[in-house]
């Protein structure tokens, strides 16, 4: 009998369930990753930890999981299997009942969608979310901690657009923030959804010819903000794929407060203003005014003055325990220098949070891994046998590169681009058999593959990816580092440890323990937003300006919190309302003083303005271009015109 059948009294009866084909794709717990992992938390597990310590700050999040452990596993478990050969879709005691929240059976779907969700029962936040996403075709913000399964809700809504088009006469875009969370979703959407022919295509390239045939034969399109935005500044031309849309999910939206925001605010403000009828479901880790998110996005395309339907969910519905430290270090000015002093303190760290179990190291360059693994590897060698961190390996791996051979021999890998396609994968395979108990790795592994990871250590927060020089680290980043620890399938609890400089602490803290305020970004970027709607015509007159920009997040947020967004030459003290139509104008009559937009009837983008929509030019740059001397030496041009050093 199966431990579903009785938990907590209740019975559960299967009769006449179908199992699922041997074709399908959802086998988690028969995958190697979860058997291993089975056999790892049996023969290594040791007391918990308690952290203390000057320079820490830790604070520890949910102590239960959201549904009893045995509700989480996917169902794939050999008890779980012989049962799903015979399930009904008729309880005869209620279903259980976790967080006050009567769980639902994905078999209350038609056959058709049930096969797309491998699980017994939704979990809490998931039949918490059933009938305002399956039931109902408003728009939904969902606000819930990592790894509480909030891909299903999105699925449930797809379901929801598939059950009322049957002809099949749509497109659903999914937007994430970066390029692996739309690859990873177009794996695992593709495999799910091609039973019911909807096909998934990836837009996140640099290439132009593709994308137009993409958008016009998928069914779903996962893409990213900056991705849609370019496409759809050049969609004049497409507007009856544009009416095509009716479902719009947005993966992550509290990115709305990084610098990329803007865009993710710009896209989303110009789906609303196209005529379609488009639904909107936004999904948001723990963030504090998720309410705001709601007023933004409206119930609907004809009520758009009632917010949407927000469900928010706290940090006791996170599956799996996760205990959160931020330490921070006195910090030398020179980013080398403090790297050797977290050089110091990782051994003494990872000693006192691992558990004997798996390890990640996210680093911030490719060099720091394997400086960081061959670190690692000779502490751990040093170490007595019995007062080791991690065992031995039990058995040699194979690599190629000599320096990841080395460390290897002590149980330690890195992990990179820099590696190659056999090299990467020999670590990981290592890694999910036991015999590589820690992995250095860089942000590539942070989403993507699921690792068992029991302690996320994140070496340094300052960053070099988008080629401005070094820079903190940004929410979704660090969100997705930490993520890494505790997947559900894997573990029952978790630890995941920021280091960082003393000076960054409180910043570190806001971030993990979700109070960090969600605010636009938009007002940095409004001039060229705002050339963007006026090329695409959806701007025609200062009235549809002004309507444009009520209609954004940055609107909520300014009548929330005016003081916040200080606009140059916007006195802080007038209304909200006045504040925006004066910036609404000011930006218009900049773009016209410099010919990138004309009014006669209305507003349109002269050519130079199209070309910086389309090009995705910012004003300053435009600007320098359109101050050149007509013949312009190729030094005029590097000088001037070019944006300043990427
Ligand atoms: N009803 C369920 N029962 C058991 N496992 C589930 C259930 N729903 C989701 N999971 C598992 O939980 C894990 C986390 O799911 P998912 O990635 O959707 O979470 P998330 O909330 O989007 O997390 P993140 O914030 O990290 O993106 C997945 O491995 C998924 O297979
Ligand atoms: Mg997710």
């Amino acid at each position: 009998m199966s431990i579903l059948m009785l938990i907590g009294g209740f019975k559960y009866s299967p009769k006449d369930r179908q199992s699922p084909t041997s074709s399908s794709p959802f086998a988690p717990n028969s995958s190697p990753t979860a058997r291993v992992t089975l056999r790892r938390a049996t023969i290594r597990s040791a007391p918990t930890t308690e952290c203390t310590g000057g320079e820490e700050l830790g604070f520890e999040e949910n102590t239960r999981p959201a549904t009893p452990p045995e509700l989480t596993q996917p169902s794939s478990q050999p008890s779980h299997d012989s049962n799903r050969t015979a399930h009904t879709n008729s309880f005869k005691h209620s279903p259980p009942i976790v967080h006050g929240i009567q769980l639902v059976s994905p078999y209350d779907l038609p056959d058709r969608l049930r096969q797309i969700f491998p699980y017994e029962l939704f979990n809490a936040v998931q039949s918490q979310c059933y009938e305002p996403i399956y039931k109902s075709n408003n728009n939904v913000v969902i606000s819930a901690p990592t790894g509480c399964g909030k891909t299903i809700l999105l699925e449930l809504a797809i379901c929801k657009l598939i059950e009322g088009h049957k002809s099949g006469e749509f497109k659903i875009v999914y937007q994430a923030p970066t390029k692996s969370l739309c690859s990873e979703r177009t794996r695992d959407w593709g495999r799910k959804f091609s039973h019911l022919n909807l096909t998934c295509a990836e837009l996140t390239g640099d290439t132009n010819q593709h994308e137009m045939i993409k958008v016009r034969d998928a069914s779903i399109i996962i893409t990213t903000p900056e991705k849609w935005d370019s496409i759809t500044r050049k969609w004049k031309d497409h507007q009856k794929l544009l009416q095509l849309v009716k479902l719009f999910l947005i993966d992550e939206v509290h990115v709305l407060k990084d610098a990329r925001g803007a865009t993710l605010e710009a896209v989303v403000s110009r789906m609303k203003s196209s005529d379609s009828n488009v639904r909107f479901v936004a999904l948001s880790a723990t963030v504090p005014n998720s309410e705001d998110i709601a007023v933004w996005l409206g119930k609907n395309c004809t009520q758009k003055d009632v917010p949407a339907h927000l469900h928010r969910f706290g940090e006791e519905f996170r599956p799996v325990k996760l205990k959160k430290h931020v330490y921070g270090f006195d910090g030398q000015a020179n980013d080398f220098v403090f790297e050797k002093v977290l050089d110091g303190k990782l051994p003494g760290l990872i000693q006192k949070h691992s558990q004997k179990k798996p390890i990640m190291v996210f680093c911030l360059t490719r060099k720091a891994c394997e400086k960081t693994a061959a670190l690692l590897a000779d502490w751990w060698s040093r170490q007595r046998d019995i007062d080791r961190t991690w065992p031995a390996p039990t058995q040699r791996t194979r690599v190629g590169k000599k320096e990841l051979q080395e460390v290897m021999l002590c149980g330690v890998s890195f992990h990179h681009a820099g590696l190659d396609q056999q090299d990467r994968l020999a670590v990981e395979t290592s890694y999910l058999k036991g015999d590589t108990n820690v992995i250095c790795c860089t942000s590539t592994l942070a989403v993507g593959v699921n690792l068992p990871c029991h302690l996320v250590v994140l070496k340094g927060t300052v960053g070099y990816q988008g080629g401005d020089g070094p820079a903190e680290l940004s929410d979704i980043e660090v969100m997705q580092m930490l993520g890494r620890a505790g997947r559900p399938q894997f573990d029952d609890s978790a630890v995941a440890i920021i280091m960082t400089r003393k000076s960054n602490i409180d910043r570190y803290q806001k971030m993990v323990s979700g109070q960090d305020v969600l605010e636009s970004t938009l007002h940095l970027n409004l001039i060229e937003h705002l050339n963007s709607e006026v090329g695409l015509g959806s701007i025609k007159t200062l009235h549809e300006a002004k309507n444009w920009l009520m209609g954004t997040f940055l609107s909520v947020r300014m009548r929330l919190n005016p003081d916040y967004y200080k606009l140059e030459g916007i006195p802080l003290e007038r209304d909200t309302d006045h504040r925006l139509e004066l910036v609404c104008e000011r930006d218009l009559k900049l773009l016209q003083d410099h010919q990138l937009v004309s009014r006669n009837d209305s507003f349109m983008c002269t050519e130079y303005g199209n070309a910086m929509s389309r090009y995705m030019v910012t004003f300053d740059t435009m600007k320098s271009i359109l101050s050149l001397p007509e013949q312009a030496t190729t030094e005029d041009i590097v000088s001037k015109a070019l944006p300043k050093p990427l």
